[in-house]
């Protein structure tokens, strides 16, 4: 799998302004600079109920382009293009696929993305010069308020540099772009904590091209054909060589820590001894997992796989600060374990069994 390529994200030199919104509360009156700002080209980081978003006009080619430069993310990677109303989607998509229409009516807004081919005048900028575009409608109050602010679809990738986990909170937004983006909206943290299921349409049956927050148990509820194109994150010959979807061919998360997988109640003396030998090397272990681990810097408990993909990617960022090596232990690949999984894979140096 390739790494991300080394794009240098752009030097930080615009004022950033930062507003705390609150998001039981919002109303469109106080995102109406955000919505200026975005209908003259500018970006604007927001919440939305997966992660943050870095949100751009998807009509706006150059603003498109300046959203690639300022995450150092490679062109050829499409943008999810993002609604407040379904008479957006006529902006879009071309066509409305029956078998889309079931899973729109079922889980929009929320966190999936349907692909679908594009209208002509999306800008290729958008859909990393493909045909077709991803497209989906966010459930956060502020996210929605917003696109109906700027009045036209946000394109909008995760609002994080292209090498670092996907931003959960508005400080997560801060540390990358501050200095980059013309706004940063802080709402709190993200609920999900990861990013949105995204998939696409082949001979009218639903392919799951990333797992998300909507799960595969839910979308086979509604069409049990349902599949998954990748069980894992795990480098995979033919989809480095023939990516249905772009992110897939490149590595995505590159912790400077390195990251250790091992599986579900992984022999405590192996373990232990594990431990032992990286203490002796000198290097610092954290460890997220479903018990307490001794002798390590930090060791985080998660209970169950929604609490660990709301928590993943905050303590991926900061354990990666104090610690040299991250052990994360394994969950079961089923319900919101999958998108989990499939994000820890992605991070993993080695997989211990
Ligand atoms: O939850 C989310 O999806 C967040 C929030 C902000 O909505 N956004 C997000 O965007 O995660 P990003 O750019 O980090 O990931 C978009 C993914 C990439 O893997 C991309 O390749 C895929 O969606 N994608 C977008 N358009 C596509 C298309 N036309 N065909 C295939 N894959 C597409
Ligand atoms: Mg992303």
């Amino acid at each position: 799998m390739n790494e991300i390529p080394n794009i240098t994200p752009l030097e930080r030199s615009l004022n950033t302004k930062v507003i705390k919104v609150n998001k039981n509360t919002v109303t469109i009156d106080e995102l109406k600079e955000a919505g200026e700002i975005l209908r003259k080209g500018g970006l604007v980081a927001f919440p939305t109920e997966t992660v943050y978003g870095l949100g751009a006009d998807a009509f706006n080619g150059e603003s498109l382009n300046q959203v690639f430069k300022v995450k150092g993310r490679p062109n050829d990677n499409p943008l999810i293009c993002h609604i407040s109303d379904i008479t957006m989607l006529n902006r879009l998509a071309a066509t409305i696929p029956e078998e889309a229409q079931l899973l729109i009516d079922k889980f929009w807004p929320g966190a999936l993305t349907i692909i679908f081919q594009k209208q002509p005048n999306v800008p290729y900028e958008a859909t990393g010069k493909l045909e077709t575009v991803g497209v989906r409608m966010p459930s956060h109050p502020i996210a929605n308020l917003l696109i109906a602010a700027a009045n036209t679809p946000l394109a909008a990738p995760s609002a994080n540099l292209s090498t670092k986990p996907s931003p959960t909170t508005a400080q997560h937004c801060i540390t990358d772009l501050d200095g980059r983006v013309d706004m940063i909206i802080d709402g709190g943290e993200a609920d999900i904590g990861v990013e949105s299921t995204v998939v696409m349409f082949k001979s009218n049956q639903p392919i799951i091209l990333r797992p998300g927050g909507v799960t595969l148990e839910q979308l086979q509820s509604v069409i049990p054909s349902t599949t998954l194109f990748s069980i894992s994150g795990k480098a995979d010959l033919a989809i480095t060589q023939h990516p249905p979807t772009p992110g897939m061919k490149y590595r995505h998360y590159a912790p400077n820590a390195e990251v250790i997988v091992i599986k579900k109640q992984f022999d405590s003396i192996k373990l232990n001894a594990l431990i032992n030998k990286l203490n002796g090397e000198n290097k610092r272990v954290a460890a997220i997992s479903s018990f307490n681990v001794d002798n390590v810097v930090v060791s985080k408990i998660v209970n169950d796989s929604k609490q660990f993909a709301h928590v993943l990617f905050a303590y991926l960022r900061e354990l990666d600060s104090i610690a040299d090596v991250i052990i994360i232990e394994a969950i079961d690949e089923n319900y919101e374990g999958l998108a989990v999984m499939n994000r820890v894979n992605k991070a993993a140096a080695s997989f211990l069994d």
